[in-house]
């Protein structure tokens, strides 16, 4: 029987997309290492993620990146006391390299495997540096998710809304790509958008929903209507048509479709988050987590809901955002304390 009393140090594998990530947390030290490789490079000439590319290259990394974290920890195994590990939901080729690794290790030197939802780590994230009031509000946006919930303990949370076709990363990563701007598009349309102001000269559609859900894959679809009727996209030859643009024509229309696309998205955001607090008074703070979250002006733009709300606003900062292990092994801590603990039948 394992004792959750025996469990204060936790090394952490994640391995559920592109990122190859292992994390040490300890009751006494909190986060002791944090590394990753990522991958983005080698999947950044195909536009997105490429499944077969993103477990190879997990088959090696994932040694020396647990080799890693363990020296910048400055621990062996004798000192670690549990492997926790992201077993769901993810691209199967890559939770399985990152499953069999922790279940290796756990069978070899007799730890605890403790399975961890990878969006319950991008839930919590924001506790890692941040107290948080119960219950509260999260939002959380990467590539793969877009949802809202109410976090009433660290063990449990309901979901209220999520989105009912593409994630807003994926928007992000589509337009970019639409534009040739190249992945991820987050990034890349910030600091665009940043240079023209976040002006909205384009008013893409804001989709009035009856429920909280989102839905991104009608805004992807305005922008790519808007580029066929600038005379910059043709249906025909499904590609961006840009030829006849001197390069200052170019980049004002780089800068404007993604000024546009980021304060709609900013107003979806914003509009969802205060409708949730009104259908829920009882919501005592507002958390931004995910990948998304790195995006200074949508939090910008979360921050302002909650001070008109007069509750806290907080987000992880940019490490804890994107994909990491921290997050996992944050989240594994809080498992182990409540005895919940996987065996070596554990799967994706
Ligand atoms: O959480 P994450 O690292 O991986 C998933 O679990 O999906 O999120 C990646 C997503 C990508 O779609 C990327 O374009 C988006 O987060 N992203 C951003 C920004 N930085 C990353 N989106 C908007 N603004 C950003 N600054
Ligand atoms: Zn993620």
């Amino acid at each position: 029987m394992i004792s959750n009393k025996n469990i204060s140090c936790i090394l952490a594998i994640e391995t559920s997309c592109d990122e190859t990530a292992a994390a040490v947390y300890s009751a006494e030290h909190g986060i002791e290492s944090n590394v990753l490789f990522s991958q983005m490079e080698l999947h950044a000439q195909y536009g997105g993620v490429v499944p077969e590319i993103a477990s190879r290259w997990h088959i090696n990394k994932i040694i020396p990146i647990i080799d890693q974290a363990l020296k910048v920890a400055n621990r062996s195994f004798d000192t670690i006391d549990a492997i926790a590990i992201t077993n769901t939901p993810g691209l199967p080729g890559s939770l399985l390299v990152g499953l069999a690794s922790a279940k290796a290790l756990a069978y070899v030197y007799k730890k605890p495997l403790i399975a961890v939802n990878h969006l319950e780590g991008h839930i919590y994230s924001a506790h890692i540096e941040n107290e948080i009031p119960f219950p509260y509000l999260c939002l959380a946006a990467s590539g793969g998710h877009t949802s809202l919930y109410i976090v009433h303990s660290f063990y449990s949370y309901e979901r209220i809304a999520k989105t009912v076709d593409d994630a807003a990363g994926e928007a992000f990563d589509k337009v970019a790509k639409l534009l040739q701007l190249g992945y991820p598009g987050g990034p890349i349309i910030e600091s665009l958008a940043r240079e023209e102001g976040f002006t909205d000269t384009r008013h893409y559609p804001r989709l009035k929903h009856t429920t909280l859900d989102f839905s991104f894959s009608g805004l992807k679809t305005a922008v790519l209507y808007d580029l066929v009727k600038m005379g910059c996209y043709s249906m025909q030859q499904k590609k961006l048509t840009v030829e006849h643009l001197s390069e200052n024509e170019r980049t004002d229309l780089n800068k404007t479709v993604s000024s546009s696309f980021l304060v709609c998205v900013g107003d979806i955001f914003a509009q969802r988050v205060a409708k949730s607090l009104a259908l829920y008074p009882d919501i005592r703070a507002i958390s931004f987590v995910g990948g998304v979250a790195c995006n200074k002006y949508l939090q910008a733009r979360i921050a302002a809901v909650a001070e008109k709300h007069s509750i806290l606003a907080v987000k992880p900062s940019g490490q804890y955002c994107t994909d990491n292990a921290a997050m996992i092994a944050f989240v594994a801590y809080k498992k182990a304390q409540a005895g919940l603990f996987a065996d070596l039948s554990l799967d994706i």
